[in-house]
Formats: C-alpha cells, structure tokens, sequence
C-alpha cells in the first residue's frame, strides 16, 4: 500500500513516486477516456487524471463535487502549460468513494456566482469558507496571527489572556454586550486594554489577541460585533516611542507574512496590486486632517465643512485615506471625542496623545495612545465622563502604587485584513463573522 500523503506534499513529490491521497472533489472535468479531478484536503490542491474502466465506473459517472474519496496513483510531470499545481498531476489507477456530496450547492462551494444574494452566502458561511477564495484569506489570517506573535516575541513581549466576562467599559457604554452574571451585570469586553495596563510592573510589554465584543448598531463594511483584537502595552515610553513602534511592528508583521511563499502567493491573488508601505509613515495631527478635508471639500456627518472638534466618520475618512493612498497616523485627537484614559498634549491641553492608523481602502485599523498616569487626572475624567469610578478601582490603582508614562494600541485583525487581501468588507476576513443581526452559523 502506498504512502498516504497530504496535499501540499504531493505536488511535490518526484515523478513515479506512489501515493495514496484523500480530498474532496474541487473541480473536475471529463473527457471521452478521461477524467480530471482536482483534489483538495485543505491544505492543497492534486490534479488526478482517471482514465481506463474506472470513467466508466457509476461512481465517477455520477461524481459531485465536493464528495470525498481515496485515490491511488503514480505521480507524474505534465508540461507547465497545463496549470496543474507544481506541473505535477497524480495518475490514478484506483479509487473509493468515502462520502458523496449532496451536489445541490455547488455554486456556493465552488464557482460562487457574482451576483449571488449575501444573505444566502453567510447562511451558507460554513461551505462557502470551501471555496478557494475564502480558504485563501483564512490563511493569510492564520500567518497573519504567526506574524504578529513572532513581531511581538522580536520585541520581547509577553502574551497574556485578559478576561472576556468583565464589569467595566473601555470605549464607552453605547457598544456594550450586556448579561447576567450570577445575578450581577457584567459585559463582554470591548478592549483589554485596561488589564494590559494592569500586567505592566509584573511581566514587562505585554500583548494579547482576544475577541472584543461591539454592539455596533449600524451595518457597515468595517463593524463587527465580534472581532479578534490585537492590543498590546508598552511601559515607560513616550508617545513617539509609541509610533515608532507600531510603524516597526506593521512593517514586520508584513515581511513575515510574505516571507512564507506559500502566503505571498495568496496575497498575491487576492491582492494584485498590493506593495509593503514604504517607511516612514505619513503621520498627520487630527488639526491638520480637518485643514485637508476643509480644503478637498469633503464635509462632515451634517454635510458640513469640518471644524475642529468634528469625529472625522467613516465615509470621509475612507476618503481621505484612498486620496493619500498611503499608511497615515493620524494623532492628536481632541479629548472631547476621546475616551477617557487618553493623555492629554502637554503643549496643547485640548488635544490627546492619541493615534489612529488610517489604510488605504479600509481606514482605521489602530487605535492607540499614551493613558492617563496621575491619579488625579484620571479621577477628574471619570467625573468628566459621568463614570462611576468605583468598578475601576483596579485601573486607578496603577497610578497609585508606582505610575508610569506608558500606552499602548488595538489593532482590528480583521480591518488589517481587509486591507492586506483587499476584501470589500471585515466579514469576509472572519470565519465566522457576527454583525447587528447575525450569529449563525
Ligand atoms: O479604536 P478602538 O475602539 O480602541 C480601543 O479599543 C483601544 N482600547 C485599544 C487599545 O488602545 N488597546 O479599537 C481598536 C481597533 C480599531 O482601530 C479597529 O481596527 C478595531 O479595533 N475595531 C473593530 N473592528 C471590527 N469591528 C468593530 N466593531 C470594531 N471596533 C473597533
Ligand atoms: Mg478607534
């Protein structure tokens, strides 16, 4: 019995090398004498050829995609103009059927028709994620994830595991998933950003990649309810520190994922046109932002032209962002539109040491800043916020046994996504996304 081998291996195999591989049906194609499937399992893709008696088998006749089978057979070499995968193909001269597949969705698993109704896609996310295009992006999130831990272990930081079950807020109270907890209220957590602070004395830099949770009430392209964050916390820096940093991690982070052949590839797919951001980043204070909208005549929320102190929404930073083409950190932020840890300028109290990084396409993709050290001050903007300091006893205490200048950032993985592969929108960058009105499958 030949060896059983995945996929990706197989293509690489030398020609006359016996195999025996497992898949599911991916495309086929017949001809009078012959049969071509391409295979998959899941981490590559076999072009096998049947030819003889077994075309003519009920089995091969009948054959659906995605039904999954063995096939045993010899490697062989086939010219480069035959696009088979590695220009090897697998020549068959024996098969069994393991599972037959329905064959009532194949537009779905397959050759997703463009007009299709979303709506049925992300009913169907769990055969749709089938197709090459949506395994694609979930493996560049998957380097993505190695990349970030590896960048982060190049910084030596540590990773943590904050709780999701919490019972304070971060980004203000209007986004919180509440529930019962044991006859208390608690809340899914939107950042954990105030427990990375806490990690600061004990472990050093800290990092974490965690679901946060948004009630989010509008549908857009870029919210979801659920998404993976990935915060991390610096201690004793300043806030130019703090964008060196996330400039160097960004750059990182995206050399090592097109380090990986396999991933460049994908990307390249996905994403055609897509070249690393070339250094240093544009970075742009929140005044300046507002002077550049005024004079491109892009208004505000109210149809407006901007003034200072305007939240800079989405559809004009999108704007911006796409004429500039290019990474921007914008900073800066004026307090009021703020939350509440964030430091303010020393050289202009009405402004934060805060930073949004802005991407072609997308928009934010981070948000960051310096916090709060003094214990005053942030006893002040609790009062400010008409928050009831009490369930951050924990938080204000940093400043009371040992403060520091620090800060640290979030980074939507899936907003980093859409970026990188160029998607349309975040849901496609999740497996299994959640947004206002959906939590199946
Ligand atoms: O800007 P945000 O709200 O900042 C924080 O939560 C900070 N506490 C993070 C920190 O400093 N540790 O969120 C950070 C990032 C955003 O820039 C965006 O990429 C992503 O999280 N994000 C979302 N992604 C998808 N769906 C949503 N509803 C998101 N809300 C925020
Ligand atoms: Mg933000």
């Amino acid at each position: 019995n030949p060896a059983t081998v995945k996929l990706r291996s197989a293509e690489s195999d030398e020609p006359g090398t016996r195999v025996r591989v497992l898949g599911r049906v991916h495309r086929m194609r017949a001809q009078k004498d012959y049969v071509f499937i391409t295979l998959t399992d899941g981490y590559g893709y076999l072009q096998c050829i049947l030819t003889g008696d077994m075309v003519k088998t009920f089995d091969i006749m009948t054959l659906t995609l995605e039904t999954s089978m063995a096939i045993h057979g010899e490697m062989r070499a086939v010219p480069a103009k035959q696009h088979a995968p590695n220009d090897r193909e697998l020549h068959a001269d024996y098969f069994t059927i393991i599972g037959r597949a329905a064959g009532d969705k194949e537009a779905i698993t397959t050759r997703v028709a463009p007009d299709a109704d979303p709506q049925t896609l992300y009913d169907n996310r769990h055969l749709v994620l089938r197709g090459e295009t949506s395994s694609s992006v979930m493996k560049v999130r998957a380097a993505t994830l190695r990349a970030f831990r590896k960048a982060f272990e190049g910084h030596r930081m540590l990773e943590v595991s904050p709780p999701a079950m919490v019972q304070t807020q971060v980004e203000g109270g209007s986004t919180l998933f509440g529930f019962d907890y044991y006859g208390e209220n608690a809340y899914l957590t939107q950042s954990s950003q105030l427990y990375l602070e806490t990690c600061l004395p004990s472990l050093g830099d800290v990092f974490c990649v965690c679901p946060s949770f948004r009630a989010e009430k509008s549908l857009t392209r870029r919210h979801l309810s659920e998404y993976t964050h990935i915060e991390a916390e610096l201690d004793f820096i300043t806030f130019t520190d703090l964008l060196d940093h996330l400039e160097e991690m960004i750059c990182s982070v995206i050399d090592h994922v097109l380090a990986e052949p396999e991933i460049a590839g994908y990307i390249k797919q996905l994403n055609p046109d897509f070249k690393p951001p070339s250094r240093p980043f544009r970075r742009m204070k929140y005044d300046d932002a507002i002077q550049w909208l005024i004079e491109h005549e892009i208004p505000n929320e109210e149809g407006q032209p901007h003034k200072f102190g305007d939240d800079i929404a989405e559809a004009a930073e999108r704007r911006m962002t796409d004429i500039i083409n290019q990474p921007i950190f914008l900073t800066h932020f004026p307090a009021e539109i703020k939350a509440f840890y964030m430091k303010k300028d020393p050289e202009d109290r009405r402004v934060t040491e805060s930073v949004d990084v802005l991407m072609p396409g997308v928009g934010e993709i981070v948000g960051g800043s310096m916090r709060m050290d003094d214990w005053d001050e942030l006893m002040n903007a609790y009062k400010h916020e008409g928050m009831d300091p009490k369930p951050y006893y924990w938080y204000t205490d940093q400043r009371k046994y040992g403060t520091s200048p620090h800060g640290g950032y979030g980074l939507g993985l899936e907003r980093f996504l859409a970026w990188l592969c160029a998607r349309y929108t975040v849901r496609d960058c999740s497996l299994y996304p959640r947004y206002t009105g959906r939590c199946t499958p």
